[in-house]
């Protein structure tokens, strides 16, 4: 069947390419309300609404009322308001020691955002910080720091200033999508030799339950390793995720070892997958049962293996480009090997004990 082969083969590559197109980016074109109590056309408040990224944000301008009518019916994430007197109170705010209350609430941008999305909500606060930086570093120049944070944001030691959600997904998503591929793969394999009797045969004919399982397993190998290498060729190639690869710190390998390690990492993952397969399907009856059961384990193990909370040592190795010697990830490979091992062997138990 050399179309339900190329399907395999092109399976997780379809998968992962989805997962960076549909939940990677930046959100684009959310609708903010602005309320400018300012009239003056040369007032700070305009000039500042210059700087914010249009490409991501859509402003709005709109009175008092209507903004905040607009955000509970859910038409805007968000309202930016200026007060009238915001340009002379945030100069009067710079300059002088002592300001009162007032002045210091009509000196600033007053944001409401709509915090049910945190995506977002939080895409819209760094464009709001950024935009008053740039508006500041335009006006005052080397002055800047008088109104900035005393707080400076060095050059990231791992990584790069602008990740986005699809550096931190993609880990785990490649290690999930590797490993129930090899699940779905095996898990019907003897059930249906089981059905169509050929157990029976090989039973009889003197084979071990071990062996068996073996046999199944270097045969997937091979669908697994294309799949494999595929996967890392195209990940490699289209969105490469290496932001950190060129920082050269000392722990940092060069390209080729971390390829290498990545792939064993993968590798080891879909062996797993196949062992855990191999386990249901010895385990289970009929391809109704077999199925579920391989679908019933899809969610809880998305959850515990890290995706949502990231515990794996492939972050280390893809964006940090760590070797074996370092704990997080000789501890990823030796936790997935014990449970290879683990599966492997209850899988040739339960084998041996239904013959
Ligand atoms: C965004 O701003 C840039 C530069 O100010 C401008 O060239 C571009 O047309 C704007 N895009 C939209 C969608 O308004
Ligand atoms: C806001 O605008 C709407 C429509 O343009 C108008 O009916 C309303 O009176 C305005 N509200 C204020 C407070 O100006
Ligand atoms: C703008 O003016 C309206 C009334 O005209 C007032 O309710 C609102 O609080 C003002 N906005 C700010 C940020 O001061
Ligand atoms: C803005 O300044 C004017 C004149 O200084 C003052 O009358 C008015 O009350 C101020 N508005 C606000 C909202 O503080």
């Amino acid at each position: 069947m050399p179309g339900s082969l190329c399907f395999q083969f092109l399976l997780p590559v379809i998968q992962v390419s989805l997962i960076c197109v549909c939940i990677g980016a930046d959100p684009k074109g959310i609708q903010v309300a602005v309320v400018n109590n300012e009239t003056s056309p040369s007032s700070y408040s305009q000039s500042l609404l210059t700087f914010l990224d249009n490409s991501s944000v859509v402003q709005v301008n709109l009175n008092h009322t209507e903004a905040f009518e607009g955000i509970h019916n859910g038409e805007y994430w968000g309202v930016i308001g200026f007060g009238e007197n915001f340009t002379s109170y945030l100069t009067k705010r710079m300059m002088s020691r002592q300001v009162s209350r007032e002045v210091l609430d009509g000196g600033s941008i007053h944001v409401w955002l709509d915090l049910t999305n945190q995506q977002i909500a939080l895409m819209l606060q760094k464009k709001v910080y950024e935009a008053f930086q740039s508006f500041v570093d335009y006006k005052l120049g080397s002055m800047s720091y008088m109104v900035a944070l005393p707080i400076k944001m060095e050059d990231p030691i791992y990584g790069s200033q602008h990740t986005d959600f699809s550096t931190f997904v993609m880990p785990g998503a490649v290690l999930s999508i590797t490993f129930f591929l090899a699940v779905g793969l095996t898990a019907l394999s003897f059930v249906i030799e089981r059905k169509e009797g050929l157990m029976d045969r090989c039973w009889v004919a003197g084979v071990s339950s071990l062996e068996t399982m073996l046999a199944h397993l270097f045969s997937q190998l091979f669908v697994i390793s294309v799949q494999i290498l595929l996967l890392l060729l195209f990940i490699l190639l289209v969105f490469k995720p290496y932001p950190g690869i060129t920082a050269g710190s000392p722990q940092q390998q060069p390209l080729i070892a971390v390829a290498t390690e990545q792939s064993c990492g993968l590798s080891v993952q879909g062996v797993t997958g196949i062992s855990f397969g191999l386990v249901i399907s010895a385990a289970i009856d009929d391809e109704q049962n077999a199925n579920q059961a391989a679908l019933g384990f899809f969610y809880p193990n998305l959850i515990l293996s890290g995706v949502i909370w990231p515990v794996e040592s492939l972050r280390c190795i893809m964006y940090r480009g760590w070797g074996l010697t370092q704990m997080m990830v000789w501890r990823g490979f030796a936790v997935t090997l014990g449970w290879n091992t683990f599966f492997l062997i209850l899988a040739t138990v339960i084998l041996r004990l239904r013959s």
